[in-house]
């Protein structure tokens, strides 16, 4: 074997790229600090305290008095104790189960030391750290991080922020991954044609078998742009392979371009269609994933547990009012949450799982991956403030060969 076909023949094997080309992707694995994140449904949230996780950060939820959410750390300054298992033994404050120090929930301030007597001289000394939070879409969202606070409105989806009346309907559940990687699997380009041609959801609606696409960024959003369509292909010396079956309904062409491919809807949610979304799959920092549908907007927020778990957040948003916003959640109760928050979503929470790189050897659809490592750039996505620890000018250190 000569010189060339022995490099060829050695390429051919080579495990693959690390992500030394993205660093602050990289150094991500948490998740990202100094964002707004949604922790539960509103309805979840009482005057006992709930547990959650957030970027490897354990916090605790309860309603004070006035029924405002509090977020306190989960973890008593005596002895590490959750505060979480603890209960409102006055109002407005929290006591650890342990030995009763009572902290207020408003500003984390200790107030009372229950098993040390009224004159307890650590009163005042000491504090638990309280994190913002706020209530919008029927769930609670928590700013995890030491970072001055921003609006969540600046961070939600720029169309909820002062959206016409609607309905959500969602599903929150803990699954095993990595976030980067759910965020990926929801914006790759690859993966739904082959991976979810047997879901249910798309029983009757086809998916191409390859497109052609390119990113465009805008603003903070990044959008997944069809550029060519190709309902099936002629692998050279392997055969045929097509989507089509003669059930399944092909989306007009420029449905699917802008709002997803779901077959033959008959009108455009004029909402929806006013926004003009450059492409109906956008994904921004700290991984949020928009699919704009002809009626509704699907999204997903891929909250960091820690580095192994995450929160899927899938919620469903159709701006209707009334009768339709009824019937609307009749259709999301008996088909869409099973359907598509369910079945569907759930071959993806399969393929996550599983999903172990680096190394990895990225082809061409893997172009939206690579666009939403470059986000990472070192840059807080919302406040454009540099991110602590991570001092990587923007874009420089990116490239994007997709072999
Ligand atoms: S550990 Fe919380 S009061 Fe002692
Ligand atoms: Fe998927």
């Amino acid at each position: 074997m000569n010189d060339v076909s022995e490099l060829l023949r050695s390429r051919k094997y080579d495990q693959g790229r690390t992500w030394s080309a993205w660093p602050a992707y990289e150094a991500a694995e948490s998740g990202l600090l100094n964002y707004w994140y949604p922790a539960a449904w509103a309805s979840e949230i009482g005057k006992n305290p709930t547990p959650v996780r957030i970027c490897a950060v354990n916090i605790m939820l309860m309603r004070d008095e006035e029924g405002q959410v509090r977020a306190l750390r989960d973890r008593c300054p005596h002895r590490g104790v959750k505060l979480s298992q603890g209960i409102q033994e006055f109002p407005n404050t929290i006591s650890c189960p342990y030995h009763g120090w009572t902290y207020r929930l408003s500003d984390g301030e200790l107030v009372a030391v229950i098993t040390d007597g009224p004159d307890s001289r650590i009163c005042g000394a000491v504090a638990v750290q309280t994190f913002a939070a706020e209530e919008r879409l029927g769930l609670v969202w928590v700013f995890v991080g030491n970072a001055d606070t921003y609006p969540l409105d600046k961070q939600l989806p720029e169309e909820l922020v002062d959206a016409p009346p609607h309905a959500v309907g969602g599903r929150i559940e803990n699954r095993s991954g990595n976030w980067r990687f759910y965020a990926e699997n929801g914006f790759d380009e690859g993966h739904a044609k082959y991976l979810h041609r047997t879901s249910l959801w798309r029983t009757f609606k086809m998916m191409p078998t390859w497109n052609k696409i390119h990113i465009e960024k805008l603003g903070r959003w990044l959008y997944r742009v069809e550029d060519e369509r190709y309902w099936e292909a002629e692998f050279p010396g392997v055969g045929k392979w097509s989507n089509d079956r003669w059930w399944k309904i092909k989306p007009k062409q420029h449905q699917g371009r802008m709002l997803g491919n779901t077959g033959g809807s008959v009108r455009n949610d004029p909402y929806i269609a006013g926004l003009d979304l450059p492409g109906f799959a956008s994904l921004s920092l700290p991984g949020v994933l928009r699919i704009a549908y002809p009626q509704f907007i699907h999204y997903e927020f891929y909250v960091p547990i820690d580095s192994g778990h995450t929160k899927y957040v899938g919620v469903m948003v159709q701006f209707k009012s009334g009768l339709a916003k009824a019937k609307f959640y009749l259709k999301y109760l008996l088909g869409i949450r099973w359907l598509f928050h369910g079945q569907f979503s759930g071959q993806d929470h399969w393929m996550v799982e599983q999903t172990d790189a680096p190394p990895e050897r990225l082809y061409r659809p893997d172009v939206s991956l690579i666009e939403w490592r470059r986000l990472f750039d070192g840059r807080h996505a919302i406040t454009g403030e540099p991110t602590a620890g991570a001092g990587h000018p923007s874009g420089a250190t990116a490239t994007a060969s997709t072999n």
